[in-house]
């Protein structure tokens, strides 16, 4: 499935009757589905209270990472620079938090409704430097998206 198709199936998971909790997971697994390299799926959100990050629904496998401060790792970062975050290779990452050690890369692109930063999509792949500008452009279309579900 190309970018657009992608896209287009993201908006008929948003606009359909399922409850928001069902349709994010249908999201990671569309996109775990569709792009091989696309390994782990998963949307975390915020706490700006308690500075945290909580895992949401995810396809993968299971995380003792279920909750992450400002500040610490990948996902981390993002909660606090508000911009993507792309790593070609973790092992070159001093603030990186290991789920596995078949994971090789990772992306975060940052989730915001009406302007605010109100958590991410974090995608980790078993190749190293798999994500392309196209990854990115991918992702922030579906979050506009997700966006609509907030
Ligand atoms: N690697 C992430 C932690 C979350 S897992 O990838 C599911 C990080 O460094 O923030």
């Amino acid at each position: 499935m190309n970018s657009e198709a992608i896209l287009q199936t993201t908006k008929e998971i948003v606009n359909s009757d399922a409850s928001r909790d069902e349709k994010l997971l249908n999201i990671c697994k569309l996109l775990n589905e569709s792009i091989e390299y696309y390994n782990w799926v998963g949307f975390y959100f915020a706490n700006q209270e308690t500075k945290t990050l909580h895992l949401g629904p995810y396809i993968g496998a299971e995380t003792d990472h279920t909750i992450i401060p400002f500040g610490k790792g990948i996902c981390g970062q993002v909660a606090v620079s508000n911009e993507n975050f792309v790593v070609p290779d973790v092992a070159a990452q001093d603030n990186y938090i290991a789920c596995s050690f078949t994971v090789k890369s990772e992306i975060v692109v940052p989730l915001f409704v009406n302007g605010v930063n109100i958590g991410q999509i974090d995608i980790d792949s078993h190749i190293i430097n798999p994500f392309k500008e196209e990854d990115e452009l991918l992702l922030q279309s579906i979050n506009q998206e997700v966006a609509k579900l907030f």
